[in-house]
């Protein structure tokens, strides 16, 4: 099993080049699997709205809900460098509730670090965690929490004007001392700039190739997830698919009678007839 990643592993990863590669988790299984893969990092997404609540968005989850992925999924990888996703509601009210409730992430579910979205208009947040001495990856051009203001899932910096604020948010997000950033829903080519710029790695989630490292949401890379696929996301697997055909299969077994089958069932210890006299007592 390799070693747990630093901030600074993940510095001299972007100095030499060397890709990170991270994946969203919620629970036990999918972070230990992470884990087993040798992932670099796992992210507890708010996208568990999404991937485990079945809402249509990640506005509604809240802190404690993020806390008990965040507990559950770093019992499933102890030696994988874990991100907390701050919600909806954490961090934007001010700069104290921002600290306040980014320290929760390390103190109770023992996160390495925390995420929040935005960027020039959160850069007093950034500077106040960073300032209580906690790692903060921050996350900009498409900000699922702001999604309402976007006008839905949309691509971002599409044309200059857009990706001038979106590059004024990446210089904003370093400068009040994030260690990371990620970039979401943006074209290549404004990805490659930032990357280039910043000194603090850069990641990327439908943001192309050109960055640091790549992040993918559990539900999608899995196959789990079946509202909708975004255009970046690539299924690795099916597991929608794979795990209906196995509900078919027992449902048609028990109806069948092929299972359970003699070598799933205790056997007696004693004798049938020891047995049958039991039965006798109370008939
Ligand atoms: O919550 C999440 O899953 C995210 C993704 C964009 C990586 O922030």
């Amino acid at each position: 099993m390799s070693k747990k990643k630093s901030i600074l592993d993940l510095h001299k990863m972007k100095n030499n080049g060397e890709k990170a590669k991270w994946v969203t988790a919620y629970d036990f299984p999918v972070a230990s699997f992470a884990e087993q893969a040798g992932m670099d990092m796992i992210l507890v997404g708010d996208s568990l709205g999404m991937i485990v609540q079945g809402l249509d968005g990640t506005v509604p989850v809240t802190m404690d809900q993020c806390i008990y992925h965040s507990q559950i999924v770093r019992r499933g990888a102890p030696n994988t460098f874990v991100i907390g996703d701050m919600p909806f509601g954490s961090y934007q009210v001010n700069d104290d509730d921002a600290v306040k409730n980014a320290v929760r992430f390390l103190k109770e579910a023992n996160c390495d670090a925390i995420k929040l979205e935005g960027g020039v208009r959160v850069a007093s947040k950034i500077k106040a965690i960073s300032d209580a001495g906690i790692i903060v990856f921050g996350h900009i051009g498409l900000t699922p929490q702001s999604s309402g203001q976007m006008g839905g899932f949309k691509a971002q910096g599409l044309h200059v004007d857009s990706a001038r604020d979106i590059i004024k948010d990446a210089l904003a997000v370093e400068e009040a001392g994030a260690l990371a950033v990620l970039l979401e829903g943006i074209p290549p080519e404004l990805t490659e700039f930032i990357a280039n710029t910043l000194a603090i790695p850069v990641y990327g989630i439908g943001a192309g190739a050109p960055c640091d490292g790549q992040v993918l949401v559990c539900g999608d890379l899995l196959g789990m997830f079946q509202n909708f696929t975004p255009k970046f996301a690539k299924k690795y697997t099916n597991l929608a698919e794979i795990v209906v055909t196995a509900f078919k299969e027992f449902i048609e077994d028990v109806d069948s009678g092929n299972f359970p089958e003699n070598k799933h069932v205790y056997h007696v210890k004693d004798s049938v007839e020891d047995f049958q006299k039991l039965f006798d007592e109370f008939r």
